[in-house]
Parts: C-alpha cells; structure tokens; sequence
C-alpha cells in the first residue's frame, strides 16, 4: 500500500498539482496530509484520492476548508488523529507538541507531522517518524512530499525543486 504523505502546502497550487501527479504516477491511493492547507480551493488537487487531513496553524477558514474536503469524500480535523490503514497504526499531526509521547509509546507504526517545513525520518524503536517537509518550497527552497510503501517499509523523497 502506497501513502502519499505531504505538509505545508500553503497554497503553492502549481507545487500542489506537481505532487498530486507524482503521487498518481507512484500508484498512491491514500493521502495524509499533515496540515496548513490554508485555502480551500487548495484542497481540490487531492480530491482524486483517500484523503485525511489535520488542521495547521495557519488554516483560517476552517469551516470551508472542511466542507470542500467532505464534499469530495476527504476528512479533516484538529489533530493530533489516530488512523489504522492495512492494519498498520498511524498518528498524523500538524506541530510536534507531544511527539515524544507518541514517536516512544509503542503504539503506533508511523508518527507524521509538518509544521517544521523539514524532512524528518528516523526511526523511533519499531515506530518510523516522518516528517514530508514543505511542500510549498518557502522556507527551505525545497518543496518536497514523501512516498510511503507500507509493506516494504520504504520512504521514497519527491522533490519538486
Ligand atoms: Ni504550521
């Protein structure tokens, strides 16, 4: 099972349909997003997939940016979320308040959070922690997204610049 995994999008639509397509092309069928979405004609891109989103920081209009999410079948809410996809156990944020808590409780298979704007992988006893960067590209000149495929447990990096 390949997941799409993305933060910070903040708008940046031509890095936004860059990634959707990428994601098509690497056979991704859900996406989880990790926050600031920001708008929410921002959020259409991802209507082709199974899409689960958190809330970030800068998400103003909260109460649009959900109904255009639900109107296409996507959820989001205020994290941090628990998720289960094929049997693995998933925790999506948008900052990293408590990430210890949740990267060394055992609990779960993969720890996600964005806020940061920086890629992050490790590994954390048998819980893998990622963090997808930015993929707006604002802070860092880098706007990248990560591909997770669950059964071999591998990270693949896209970049758009
Ligand atoms: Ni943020």
């Amino acid at each position: 099972m390949k997941i799409g995994i993305i933060s910070d999008t903040h708008d940046r639509m031509e890095a936004i349909k860059w990634f959707v397509d990428e994601f098509k092309k690497q056979g991704v069928k859900i996406v989880l997003h990790a926050g600031d979405i920001i708008s929410p004609f921002a959020a259409k891109p991802f209507a082709d997939f199974n899409f689960t989103a958190v809330f970030g920081n800068n998400c103003g209009e909260k109460l649009f940016l959900r109904d255009t999410i639900e109107e296409f079948g996507g959820k989001i809410k205020q994290g941090p979320i628990e998720l289960e996809i094929n049997g693995k156990k998933f925790a999506l944020m948008h900052e990293p308040y408590a990430l210890n808590p949740f990267a060394k409780s055992g609990l779960f298979d993969y720890v996600i959070y964005g806020h940061t704007h920086e890629v992050v992988k490790r590994k954390e006893g048998n819980t893998m922690v990622l963090n997808p960067g930015e993929a707006c590209g604002y802070l860092t000149g880098k706007a990248t997204a990560l591909v997770l495929d669950t059964e071999r447990g591998t990270v693949l990096l896209l970049q758009f610049y």
